[in-house]
């Protein structure tokens, strides 16, 4: 597998992230809204990382890949968003690839009362999702290729990786 993003860069970027994270929000309270489960360890290492003071973190898990394909369609598996009312909420994503997650969860906890939002992702595709969702705080822009480590996997496999790689359908 061909390594795209070293252990070390990763380390840095991240924490790069988490002082703009934390002059953005200072002392305002926040929710650090944690997708599952890819996000996991980018999410750990990015709490450790933001100075600021005020924030809790809660998790959710979104799902719409089979494969290295996505299905287009987002299923939520812990829906009680009441929790999340009236809280400042940063969204804390593996990677944006199509757009379709997460414009479809900011819609979902827009209709549900939930506005204040911001998302920071490790990684984008820009060249897919073409703008069609503002990343807040991103990592990362990579080339259209699936990726695999530090989290993010194919069929449940290879989070584990230190670092992020190319997968081109080896084991
Ligand atoms: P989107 O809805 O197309 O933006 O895809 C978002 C979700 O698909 C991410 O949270 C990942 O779980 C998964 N995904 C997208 N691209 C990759 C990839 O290259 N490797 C692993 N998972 C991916």
């Amino acid at each position: 597998m061909k390594t795209l993003l070293s252990a070390e860069t990763i380390a840095q970027r991240v924490r790069e992230l988490g002082k703009d994270i934390s002059e953005s929000y200072g002392d305002t309270p926040f929710i650090m809204l944690v997708i599952l489960k890819g996000s996991f360890i980018f999410a750990a290492d990015i709490a450790r990382a933001i100075t600021a003071p005020n924030f809790t973190m809660d998790f959710v898990r979104l799902s719409s890949y089979a494969g290295t394909s996505s299905t287009g369609k987002v299923a939520i598996h812990n829906d009680d968003v009441e929790r999340l009312k009236g809280s400042k909420i940063l969204i804390v994503e593996d990677i944006v690839d199509t757009g379709n997650t997460l414009v479809w969860f900011k819609e979902y906890l827009n209709q549900n009362g939930v506005t204040d939002v911001k998302i920071c992702s490790l990684l984008e595709k820009s060249s897919v999702h073409q703008n069609r969702i503002t990343i807040d705080f991103c990592g990362f822009d990579i080339p259209d290729k699936f990726v695999v480590g530090y989290g993010l996997d194919v069929d449940g496999k290879l989070r584990q990786l230190p670092y992020i790689a190319e997968y081109k359908g080896e084991s």
